[in-house]
């Protein structure tokens, strides 16, 4: 069955690039990104990889562990990470799940059959300290990810988690924030001392509470 938000994120165990890992265990109190790759030793997920380990300092500033997952084994992912490491001017830097029987890709339900009985399309699960399933996101083999927009939607999720707030569209970190309707003006004005703007009764805009 799909993952829906608010769901716990599955848990397994699985052999990575960076030993055998507990998913649970692993996480700790940290958010996390998990994401999928179609194959090992295919184009554009050769260049995500690399993208991803240039910017692990972003996530670990964020608190955020970052896990990718490939329905080929460790051994074959162990020779690809040489390539990624040629290739794209940084080294594998975090675990690469080795998933050559789909257990992992068919607990998150990362096979679309419709597009690839085999491969998988290239999901992003955001998951959140207490282990619930934040945001799914699901492209197709041809599209690779942006990093800037998974480092931006995280960046809304822990804003929100810490604050009574919603981002508006094209948000970014810095950008003015609305306050959740379930706050009254009287009660925006202690939690929000920077003051707010208010647009309609509904639309009420504040600085960034957290910087
Ligand atoms: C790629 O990563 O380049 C890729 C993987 C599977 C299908 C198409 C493209």
């Amino acid at each position: 069955m799909a993952i829906r938000l608010g769901d716990v994120a599955p848990d397994f165990t699985a052999e990575t690039t960076e030993g055998t890992i507990n998913f649970h265990e692993w996480l700790g109190d940290s958010w996390c990104v998990l994401f999928s790759h179609p194959a090992d030793f295919t184009p554009v997920c050769t260049t995500e990889l690399g993208g991803f380990a240039k910017r692990k300092a972003d996530f670990d500033a964020r608190n955020t562990k970052i896990i990718g997952l490939s329905v080929d084994d460790v051994a074959s992912h162990n020779k690809w990470k040489a390539d990624i490491g040629e290739t794209q001017g940084a080294e594998l830097n975090f675990p690469l799940i080795g998933d050559e029987n789909h257990k992992v890709a068919d607990l998150y339900d990362m096979i679309h059959p419709n597009a690839s009985d085999t491969l998988t399309v290239r999901s992003v699960f955001i998951i959140g300290p207490d282990k619930k399933v934040k945001l799914t996101l699901t492209y197709p083999a041809s599209t690779g990810r942006n990093i800037d927009e998974v480092l931006r939607v995280l960046d809304s999720l822990q804003l929100s988690a810490g604050y009574q707030v919603a981002t508006p569209v094209n948000w970014t970190n810095g950008g003015d924030v609305i306050i959740s309707n379930a706050v009254s003006d009287e009660d925006a004005t202690t939690k929000f001392p920077k003051g707010f703007t208010k647009i309609k009764p509904y639309l009420r805009l504040t600085p960034q509470p957290n910087l």
